[in-house]
């Protein structure tokens, strides 16, 4: 689908996602040929910087997040051609005009990407209306997290709201912009085998891992006051369990997709002082050791006591026809063993064995990174004349050799699908509404029950409170097998 003329305004241009994602996400399509000649990039922020220095920044940043293999000098000295900046600040007048004037030049699409703190979006938002910069062809992409709470949530959407109409407001929700998530939906849709197994009859439960190696690096200040909950678990893992979940929409279009996984994140069941305890487990690194070298604990990182999880499991149940009884185990952590996000759909065992031994069940395997690809755990009969002996072997379809191509990052998939208009993979104000309804009440119970999150040792996979919250319900965490 080709893309229309436009101009890209990333407020907080010399932040850090600028830096690793937005830019490099744009190099690489318009390496791709995909960017129209007219397509220009205005980085804002309140430093003071001139054309030049921002230039050079983003030349910075390609060297450092672009791979050697795909940079290719005369393209980057091309695409910076593409690049102008202004130093601005939301709360004061200097360096609006310049750009209002900069952005009346060309009739295109004008896309203002707020990749700043989400304190600055209301205010950024009124000030892009006060000047008069929105209209017709204008959109709005926000970065998460949307708010610490529902009320906040629903403070900032309604502040955005009087400015932008829903239809132009862009909720990025990254995990949304990943191949395999995508996948996920072709898989479901694009295939009649998964569909009628796609029920509590044939499935006896979902995990969904987002195992990090990597600790809160630089970013100690924002995490401690979100943690792996508000960071993890309200947007991107929910929002793979809504595409795992939800029923069949009526087409890819945006509300088709986006009213579907509304209707899961309101059939989730409660989890509140009741039943948090059972249900969710919460932990936070100590030292230990990370990629073979010895790491510090999340305390020390921090520099102050702090009662922030860093890691969370939960089991929660889908209220509905199609899921009663089917328990979805997530977790998420930081300083886990490591890097590794997989969706697994473990079905049930078969009604009745002839085999000497129990077959194991099927799994179907979907893995988000590294390696993308899809398992499809299934029985065999190990070969030789040995008897009839069962082995568990996966079909196994591994993306990076199934295709050869470079697999893009999730940014360049979205930014593109700003620019055309199309929100299927975007969150509606109603979506991100519904997720804090359900993600309330557990941290509430968490505060109210003045518990500190459990220990665990960096470089382990979480409290072993974890490993029992599957046991107790006599399964496990899939480990790769
Ligand atoms: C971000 C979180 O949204 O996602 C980070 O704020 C986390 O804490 C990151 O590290 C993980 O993204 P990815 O694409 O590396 O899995």
């Amino acid at each position: 689908i080709p893309v229309e003329p436009f101009t890209l305004v990333v407020f907080g241009g010399t932040g850090d996602l600028s830096r690793r994602k937005i830019l490099p996400a744009l190099f690489h399509r318009d390496a791709a040929g995909q960017l129209p000649v007219e397509a220009r990039i205005i980085g804002v922020s309140r430093r003071v910087l001139d054309r030049e220095a921002f230039r050079g920044f983003a030349r910075e940043a390609l060297t450092d997040h672009v791979a050697a293999a795909h940079l290719d000098m005369s393209l980057l000295e091309k695409f910076l051609e593409r690049i102008d900046y202004i130093a601005a600040d939301a709360t004061e007048d200097e360096g609006w005009s310049r750009l209002g004037t900069l952005l009346e030049q060309r009739d295109d699409i004008k896309v203002f990407y707020l990749a700043t703190t989400p304190e600055l979006f209301a205010p950024i938002s009124k000030r892009l209306g006060s000047q008069g910069l929105v209209g017709r062809n204008t959109r709005i992409v926000l970065e998460k997290p949307i708010g610490k709470n529902f009320q906040s949530a629903l403070a900032v959407n309604s502040e955005i709201g009087k400015v932008f109409p829903e239809d132009s407001i862009y909720r990025i929700d990254h995990y949304l912009g990943k191949e395999t998530v995508q996948n996920l939906m072709a898989l479901r849709f694009a295939n009649a085998l998964f569909e009628p197994l796609w029920t509590a009859a044939r499935i006896d439960h979902v995990q969904i891992s987002v195992a990090e190696e990597l600790g809160v690096e630089g970013r100690a200040g924002y995490y401690d006051t979100a943690g792996a909950m508000r960071d993890m678990v309200q947007n991107h893992i929910l929002q793979l369990l809504c595409l795992v979940a939800m029923e069949p929409p009526t087409s890819i279009a945006a509300d088709s997709v986006r009213d579907e996984k509304l209707k899961v994140l309101k059939a989730l069941k409660p989890i509140n002082t009741s039943n948090a305890s059972v249900l969710t487990v919460r932990g936070q690194y100590r030292a230990g050791a990370s990629a073979g070298g010895a790491v510090a604990g999340y305390l020390d990182e921090l520099g102050h006591p702090s009662t922030t999880e860093t890691f969370v499991a939960i089991k929660a149940e889908i209220g509905n026809w199609r899921w009663n009884g089917v328990p979805f185990y997530l977790r998420t952590g930081k300083r886990l063993p490591s890097r590794v996000s997989e969706i697994m759909v473990q079905f049930r065992a078969v009604p009745h064995s002839v085999f000497d031994s129990p077959p194991e069940p099927n799994r179907l395997v979907i893995r988000l990174q590294p390696d993308e690809g899809v398992k499809l755990w299934l029985m065999i009969k190990d070969p030789g004349p040995g008897g009839m002996r069962l082995q568990h072997v996966p079909l196994d379809m591994s993306f990076a050799q199934a295709f050869s191509v470079r697999n893009p990052d999730a940014y360049e998939r979205l930014i593109l699908d700003v620019v055309r208009g199309n929100q299927t993979l975007f969150m509606r104000r109603d979506e991100v509404e519904a997720a804090w309804t359900w993600i309330d009440p557990i941290i509430e119970a968490w505060q109210s029950s003045n518990e500190a999150p459990k220990p665990y040792v960096a470089g382990t996979w979480g409290p072993s409170a974890a490993v029992a919250l599957t046991e107790r319900d006599g399964r496990s965490w899939y480990e790769g097998a």
